[in-house]
Formats: C-alpha cells, structure tokens, sequence
C-alpha cells in the first residue's frame, strides 16, 4: 500500500468548507437509532474541524435505498442525536447537491456543521457517476475521507469525488488502515475468523479467499442459514440468499485443500416470530414455520473451543437477531469469551463492523478487544489483502 495523502495539521481551514465523508451508517428500528458507536465515532473528528473554524459539510449514507427516497432512512433524526454530541449547531440539507445545498454551505457560519441527507438517495453514487461527483464536489473546498468503512465501495462520495476536489485522508481513517494491516500482518496462528450477520452476498464471496489464510472459520447468523439448507435441514422461514449453493460448495472443498476448519451451527434458536418465545433446537427439529434467529448452546461451546485453541481471533457480524435481547445469547457469550481470553490468554482479538459493535457495546465488552473498527465489509476486505478503491484514490503518487 502507497503512502496516504495527509490533511497538514497546520492548514488554515478558517471559514473553508471542508466536506467530511463519514459513515453514519447506523442500526435503525422505527425510525429511531438503536446504537450511537458510529456517531460517537466520528465527534472527536468533526470537533477538530470545527475548532479550526471551518465549515463542516458531511456526507453519508444510510442503509442501503437503492437510488430512492426512503423516508425511513433519512438521516434527518441523526442530525439531531449529532447536535446534542456536539453541542453546536447541525443544519440539515434535505437534497446533496445542487445550488440551494451549495448556498446553504456557503451560507452556514465558519465552525457550523451541514449534514447533507442520505447520499444513497441518488443512484448515481453508487454507480461513481462523473458528472454527479463532480456536482457534489462543489458543496466543499476540500475533501477529505474519515468513513475507512466505506472505503471498499467504489461510489462516487468515495471515490470519484476525489477526482474534482483536492483529497485527503483522514487521521482516524489513516490509523484504521495501518493498525488492521499491522496486527493482520504480524497474526499469530492459529488464526480464526468468526463470520456472521445478514449482509450474506457482500461476505459470502469473500469466505472464498479468507479460507486460504484462516486455520477455522465459524459460521453464525444469518450467514449460516445458507450453509444449514445446503446440508440439507429444513431453515423454515429463515433469511437466506437463493442460488449461492455453487459458491457453498466451493467454500466448503476449499476448506478442505486449505486444512481450513469449518464451523457451522449444530443447534439453533428459533421462534415462530420476534415476538413469540424463543426455543432451542436441534437442526433436525425446524419446522416450516420456525425462523433460525440465534445459535443454540451446544453450537457455543464448540465455538469456545475454537477460540480456546486460537493466539489470533478475528470478528465479524452477529450470531443472531442480536436487536432483541433474547436472540443476543450467542453474540453476548462469544464477545465475553473472547474478552477473557484476550486478558488472561493474551489472544489478539480484532473485531469489526457495526452491528458488531453494537453487540459488544451491549455485553459490555467494548474495553476487552485489542482493536475494534467500526468498519465490517471494508475490515474483511483489507483481511482479504485487497486493494479498496477509496484507499487507493488517496495514495501519494496515484
Ligand atoms: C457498513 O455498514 O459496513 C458500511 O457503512 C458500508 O455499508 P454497505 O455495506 O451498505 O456498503
Ligand atoms: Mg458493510
């Protein structure tokens, strides 16, 4: 990886608008933010912005709308969780681009924060589109990327915007991607990867290559769903992703020439619905009209061997429904396991990703990892080795 190209501690940013792209990709439930880690993340950052007296644009998406407006994922009701953090003023731009966003940046006081609403509303972003970046563009003076967890998408608020503003990375992002690839490059084997969440496509190919360089992989969440129906059990109304058996296959013979172990759950919680109770079954015992929503007990204690047997532990994605306390058993026990391993064993312990964090915060574990990125996709790619686009565009000499 090239050298990235810093923000000068000692610029004047005095009434310059710098535009901020930041990940506010926070976990959501009725229109009501259910975990702040992410904004929290990001106030030390915008406080230094401010403190130079600049003025504040930020960029982020939410979720994923797909190139609509969807009310629901406005980041509106983030501006004002933002304001309080700060405590400064935090206007709000209901359109990301455009001459009336442009007044309004160029209107707010110097050391005034903008939040441009949810940047995934346009399709063009995250299709890199020229013409829209370079719209986008005129919102600030300069630019510069604090969101590493965002990095690994090629978008145009990442990427391409780069190309019309001059570009910096950010401190907190520069020390994420030198801290992962330091403690991934120095791992102590055995090295193990616990792998879960709902975001299956984006992670399912990337189990391919993390096999070739993990002693085991355990698979939890809804993750695992795929691999409990591709072994034959009935997932009843589970989550799932359909025609990904080619790729199970694939990851499963690769386990095998790769001397990779392969952990998928042997027991599971189920409920009719979220609200009805909660009951443990064998794989053999779902019914059509159960949902799979959190590993059983037996499925964590073989994960607790696992970690017992590992010097490096790497975390991604929940093992369960984890928003309702009776679906978090699974993901509270792995995140206090590998917390008294990492005291008392001296295991190195990397974990990432939002509703990761969340999940930590919530067992209260958040002191015990040697390092947690709130970055998920962007973390598993850079374990991958590879190169992420929004990295790359802010290398010195690109
Ligand atoms: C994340 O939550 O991992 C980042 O915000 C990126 O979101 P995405 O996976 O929807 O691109
Ligand atoms: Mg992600």
């Amino acid at each position: 990886m090239g050298k990235l190209k810093a923000l000068d501690e000692n610029l004047n940013l005095n009434n310059k608008r710098v535009i901020l792209r930041i990940d506010l990709n926070v976990p959501m439930q009725e229109g009501k933010v259910t975990d702040e880690s992410r904004i929290k993340k990001v106030v030390p950052i915008i406080k230094k912005f401010i403190n130079k007296k600049a003025k504040v644009i930020l960029i982020s998406h939410l979720g994923r709308p797909k190139g609509k407006i969807d009310e629901k994922l406005s980041l509106k009701p983030v501006a004002t969780i933002l304001e309080n953090l700060l405590n400064s003023k935090v206007y709000f731009a209901n359109e990301s681009y455009g001459s009336v966003t442009v007044e309004k940046s160029n209107k707010i006081k110097s050391g005034e924060v903008l939040l441009l609403e949810n940047i995934r509303f346009y399709k063009e972003e995250e299709t890199n589109e020229k013409a829209f970046a370079k719209e986008l563009s005129k919102v600030g003076d300069i630019y510069v990327n604090e969101a590493f967890s965002c990095s690994h998408r090629a978008h145009a608020s990442v990427c391409e915007i780069t190309k019309h503003i001059d570009s910096y990375a950010g401190k907190l992002l520069s020390e994420e991607v030198n801290m992962i690839n330091m403690l991934t490059s120095k791992a102590e084997k055995p090295v193990s990867c616990i792998i879960g969440g709902s975001k299956i496509s984006t992670k399912i190919g990337i189990l391919t290559n993390l096999v070739k360089r993990m002693q085991s992989i355990v698979i939890v969440g809804a993750m695992a769903n795929n691999f409990i129906k591709y072994k034959g059990h009935n997932i009843g109304k589970s989550l799932f992703e359909k025609n990904q058996e080619n790729l199970i296959k694939d990851i499963i013979e690769k386990c095998k020439t790769n001397n990779c172990k392969l952990i998928i759950p042997e027991d599971v919680i189920v409920a009719q619905s979220y609200e009805s109770e909660a009951k443990l079954k064998s794989l053999d015992k779902v019914k059509d009209s159960d949902m799979i929503l959190d590993i059983g007990e037996s499925t964590i204690n073989k994960i607790y061997k696992i970690i017992d047997e590992s010097k490096t532990i790497l975390w991604n994605g929940p093992a369960g429904y984890f928003e309702l306390d009776k679906f978090s058993v699974g993901s509270n026990k792995i995140a206090k396991k590998i917390t008294e391993n990492t005291k008392n064993k001296n295991l190195t312990s990397i974990a990432g990703g939002g509703d990761t964090v969340a999940v930590i915060n919530k067992s209260g574990c958040s002191n015990g990892f040697t390092y947690i990125s709130t970055a998920g996709g962007a973390f598993l790619e850079l374990l991958e080795g590879k190169i992420l686009p929004g990295i790359k565009v802010l290398e010195i000499n690109e």
